[in-house]
């Protein structure tokens, strides 16, 4: 595979500097340009980042030095300097919208973790293993944005990372209804322990806008390519409750689940050991090996020992049980900020190098 430049936009943030160290060594990608706000353009990227760095490992030495852009003003130079950027910044949603519209109209291809397009009909929102092919709505949309290369394609929400590849695999059991409660870290919400001291010994029942996120998304995800659209479907039909929880990163995800045709426990395990996708197929630089583990102890999966699984790439599944109500109950977990977010859409981008449309 080629090498190809790309910028992060909105490389100062949290999820940004998540990039940032994902992509220091990596085999297809070399970042050659970081964007930020106003307040950062013009500096350097570690005076610009400064006490924000939050990662765990020292600033990338390749990105260090370079003077941070302006993700607003400058994208037609941006555009000129890299083969795609990703995406992740906090502004208003349809300055968001307007703005990866304006890199996708640039001839930039856009993968972003941004919330703004995922209910835009004709741009993607993938999960590598399990909806791959809605990635050939891209020629629709670039006809609508009157572009030749450029697109914008993105990922879900981080909290149904981890119930939605449980389930999708075992779809050709009609899947009819799932009640999930989802348990998410501080760090979906931009956060450290240091940053939200409140958040110690504490849980907070309500994160804006998640539950209708964990509900609405996945009918995306089991949706099809349609004309000129994906068309979301109908079923399964889903509930949630979602809280925060004193985890720094990784969520946890308790699913209780009913079926047209109840599989066995046997059928549903051998469905997740056995399941693989596009990205094991073809074997993408982030793709976890084995992507569903199941854990056969009573207490696993557990955050702190799972999240990091493959890289914190893979999703983690224990405790599968009859339900006295639903059919079935089993929990699962994923890392936020690694399958969920920074990760999962450097893995969305490794799927459109490899399937053609970053050429
Ligand atoms: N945290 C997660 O786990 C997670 C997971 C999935 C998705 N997301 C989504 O990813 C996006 C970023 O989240 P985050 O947690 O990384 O946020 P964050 O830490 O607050 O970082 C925001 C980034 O956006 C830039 N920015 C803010 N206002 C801007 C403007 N007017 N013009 C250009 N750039 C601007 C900031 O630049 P400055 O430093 O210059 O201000 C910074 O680089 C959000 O849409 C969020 O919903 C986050």
């Amino acid at each position: 595979m080629k090498k190809f430049n790309v910028g992060v936009v909105g490389a100062t943030g949290m999820v940004g500097q998540r990039f940032l160290t994902i992509l220091e060594n990596h085999p297809w990608f070399d970042v050659t340009v970081v964007a930020a706000s106003a307040r950062s353009a013009g500096k350097t990227y570690k005076e610009a980042v400064g006490a924000k760095w939050v990662m765990t490992t020292p600033i990338p030495e390749k990105v260090a030095d370079l003077v941070v852009m302006n993700a607003t003003e400058d994208i037609n130079e941006i555009a000129s300097k890299v083969d795609f950027v990703f995406c992740a910044v906090d502004m208003k949603k349809d300055e968001i919208k307007a703005l990866e519209e304006a890199y996708a109209k640039a001839e930039c291809p856009v993968v972003s973790n941004n919330s703004a397009h995922r209910g835009t009909e004709d741009v993607p929102m993938v999960v590598p293993e399990l909806n791959n092919n809605h990635i050939e709505v891209i020629p629709m949309q670039r006809k609508r944005l009157g572009t030749k290369r450029g697109f914008i394609a993105v990922k879900s929400n981080c909290s149904l990372q981890s119930y939605v590849p449980a389930l999708y695999p075992l779809s050709s059991y009609g899947i009819k209804d799932v009640l999930v409660c989802t348990y998410q870290a501080i760090s979906g919400a931009g956060k450290t322990f240091e940053t939200w001291p409140d958040m110690v010994d504490n849980v907070i029942p309500f994160i804006g806008g998640e539950e209708e996120k964990s509900e609405q998304e996945p009918l995306k995800i089991w949706g099809k390519v349609e004309g000129d659209a994906i068309v979301n479907a109908t079923s399964p039909s889903f509930t949630a409750q979602c809280i925060r929880v004193p985890v720094s990163d990784g969520h946890m995800g308790a699913v209780f689940v009913r079926f047209e045709n109840k599989p066995s426990k046997e059928e549903i395990l051998n469905v997740w050991k056995n399941f693989a996708g596009r990205p094991q197929e073809l074997e993408l630089p982030s793709a976890p090996k084995q992507f569903l583990h199941y854990f056969e102890e009573d207490n696993m999966p557990q955050t702190k020992l799972q999240r990091n699984l493959e890289n914190g790439m893979a999703v983690s599944i224990g405790r599968l049980r009859e339900d006295t109500q639903y059919d079935y109950k089993f929990v699962c977990l994923s890392h936020n900020t690694l399958r969920g977010a920074a990760g999962g859409a450097v893995l969305l981008a490794e799927l459109l190098c490899a399937e053609g449309y970053m050429d």
